[in-house]
């Protein structure tokens, strides 16, 4: 079992997932230090989390004080030093293949071969940056949902040559800070989340783009209808309770009809054109330098509903 108040780990990039996961670790009693290559990023990391912090005892999602959890978090200016005594590197760096590959060696090179070398990488898989490290073994992707402290999903993506150890260690330990890992068996570009997400775009890019309904409307068909039960429990168990006797049920009655509309649907080109029409639709609803705004009252939206979930019998 983890002993989390013994435990350290290093957060390597303060930008917006670096901070984020600073917060899940922390309020687990974990000790976090934190470097950004950017001496402003990490000057400012501290603020950025405390506010974030503030805002969420305000919803009654901290166990702790602000200031208690904060204290675990170490701001520090050098890569050796963030490393130094933890037991998993978490990365957050921009989303390119050499920024990638050039810290996954820096790290495999200082950090001992017990500690977990984990990516939030959003698309890359682990063996397009880890396959020359001599420690490939211990390297994987933990890649987070924004923001991680509000939405649990963790997707765990080994390379082939991940061991099984590492794999096992990292599941125990997501767990542990109390969020969801689930395991992509085989490498895939995109992994799971952001696969069905784009099918979905897809799907809306193309209803809009044929003229069968406006963006306001395409949206509300997630906000007022999928979206609630997709809010709680997933589509397989969705179909699953959609027919009196479970799926195959279902899929007797409309597994055909379905299997005959996915022959009508087809990729999507994501046109500029197309997005510059739907850019449009947007602002007149919500007016550009409103934009941030809007984005807080989704936070507060999504802690509501964190909150709302937490009180739920599991
Ligand atoms: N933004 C999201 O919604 C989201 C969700 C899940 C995963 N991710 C992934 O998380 C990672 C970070 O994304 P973000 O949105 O936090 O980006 P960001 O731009 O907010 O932050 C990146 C930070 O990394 C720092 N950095 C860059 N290179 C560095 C290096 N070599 N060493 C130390 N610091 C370095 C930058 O100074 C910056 O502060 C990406 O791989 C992204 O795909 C993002």
């Amino acid at each position: 079992m983890i002993n989390l108040n013994t435990t350290k780990v290093a957060v390597i990039g303060s930008g917006l997932i670096g901070r984020a996961w600073a917060i899940v670790f922390a309020r687990s009693g974990v000790e976090v230090n934190i470097f950004d290559q950017s001496k402003d990023a990490l000057g400012e990391c501290l603020s950025l989390i405390k506010a974030l912090l503030e805002d969420k005892l305000k919803y009654g999602l901290l166990e702790e004080d602000v200031s208690k959890i904060l204290s675990r978090i170490h701001p520090v200016h050098t890569l050796e030093l963030a490393c130094e005594g933890v037991s998993l590197v978490q990365e957050n760096i921009k989303e390119t293949v050499e920024a990638k590959l050039a810290l996954f060696a820096d790290l495999d090179r200082i950090c001992p071969g017990t500690v977990i070398l984990a990516s939030s990488t959003s698309w890359l898989p682990t063996s397009l940056f880890t396959e020359k490290l001599p420690g490939r073994a211990r390297c994987l992707v933990a890649h987070p949902t924004n923001p991680p402290y509000l939405i649990p999903l963790v997707e765990l993506s080994p390379a082939p040559w991940t061991s099984a150890e590492t794999v096992e260690r990292a599941l125990e330990f997501y767990t542990a800070v109390k969020q969801e890992p689930v395991l992509v068996k085989k490498e895939i570009h995109g992994f799971l989340l952001n696969r069905v997400q784009g099918a979905v775009l897809n799907e809306m890019l193309n209803l809009y783009e044929e003229g069968y309904a406006s963006s306001a409307d395409l949206d509300k068909v997630m906000k007022y209808g999928l979206g609630l039960r997709w809010s709680f429990m997933g589509p397989f168990e969705t179909i699953d309770l959609n027919a009196p006797a479970g799926v195959t049920d279902y899929a007797a009655r409309y597994g055909q009809t379905y299997a005959d509309v996915s022959k009508t649907q087809k990729d999507n080109a994501w046109s500029a054109q197309v997005i510059k029409k739907i850019e449009n639709e947007r602002r007149e609803i919500l007016d550009s330098n409103q934009i941030s705004e809007r984005s807080r009252w989704r936070d507060n939206r999504l802690m509501a509903l964190k909150k709302h979930q937490d009180e739920q019998p599991k």
